[in-house]
């Protein structure tokens, strides 16, 4: 007998999933809690690519004018922001001792310079163009984020859309929840954040020199849809900020590190 359908081997798990090319590159194998800090990174770089992965979808559907699967895309966001909120707590769980001697061997490279981050930011539509300049960023991260402001923002093309439909269309109803959804978890990620940064370093600053956790609260301030919510106005520091959004929303310089590229 020679079914080729019986006869053929099925890659197993490890295989599909190439786990030892994986594991041979992932920050696995150092000190426990080394392993704990780097590998949580990594985790999160991978879903944050995740998380870029349907937010293109979800701006291609509204283009295409599909608010339905736009949404389905949106919807499951929130879910993976709050995985990656729990890598903080896991890091919140090391021993000072420790985070002070895994943080000794930093220099100065930090989340900060997460360019899919600061891609997941343009192209929501949270454009601070100062995040170009900074130290850290290869030349081929730099390019992919010019990029990204070349393109609309997923914040203008849902405004389009929007505006393109009857007023009480249930789909741009549906993606403006999501969105809202979506931008509240990463809120929630970044005041998380910042209260694992506080505990750690106090009034310190961060490893790429921005004021640490006051600078991640301000950050967490932000709407990442200005144009879909420009009312959005979030308390920074149980403080009411009464300046106008736009100006709430713009972190002040003197916060983010000293900028060390030309002005692109
Ligand atoms: C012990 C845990 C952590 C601490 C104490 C911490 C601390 C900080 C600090 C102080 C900053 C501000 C920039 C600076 O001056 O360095 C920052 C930024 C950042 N960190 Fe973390 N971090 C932690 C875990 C993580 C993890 C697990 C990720 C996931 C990749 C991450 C991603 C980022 C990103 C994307 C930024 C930029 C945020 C923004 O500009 O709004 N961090 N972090």
């Amino acid at each position: 007998m020679t079914d080729t359908a019986q006869t053929q081997r099925h890659p197993a798990y490890g295989e599909i999933l190439r786990l030892d090319e994986l594991l041979d590159i992932a920050c696995v194998r150092d000190d426990a809690d080394r392993t704990l800090f780097f590998a949580s990174h990594q985790a999160c770089e991978i879903w944050f690519a995740v998380v870029l992965r349907h937010l293109d979808e979800a701006r291609q559907a509204l283009l295409d004018g599909d608010g339905i699967p736009a949404a389905e895309h949106l919807e499951r966001l929130p879910h993976i922001m709050e995985v990656i909120t729990n890598h903080i707590d896991i890091l919140g769980t090391l021993a000072p001792r420790s985070f002070d001697e895994i943080r000794a061997t930093l220099g100065t490279s930090s989340g900060f310079q997460s360019a899919q981050y600061r891609e997941i930011e343009y192209l929501c539509g949270a454009r601070d163009r100062r995040f170009l300049n900074i130290s850290g960023l290869t030349e081929a991260e730099r390019d992919r984020l010019l990029d990204r402001l070349a393109q609309k923002s997923l914040s203008s093309v849902f405004v389009e859309y929007r505006d393109s439909v009857p007023p009480a269309s249930l789909p741009a109803r549906r993606v403006r929840d999501a969105l809202r959804t979506f931008d509240n978890s990463v809120r929630v990620w970044q005041e998380r954040h910042a209260e694992v940064a506080e505990l750690f370093l106090g009034a310190q600053r961060g490893t790429a020199g921005s004021t640490g956790a006051a600078y991640l609260r301000r950050s967490a301030a932000r709407t990442m849809f200005p144009e879909v919510f420009p009312d959005q106005w979030r308390p920074f520091g149980g403080e009411q900020d009464r300046r106008a959004p736009a100006l709430a929303a713009r972190i002040p310089s003197s916060e983010l590190p000293v900028q060390r590229r030309v002005q692109g």
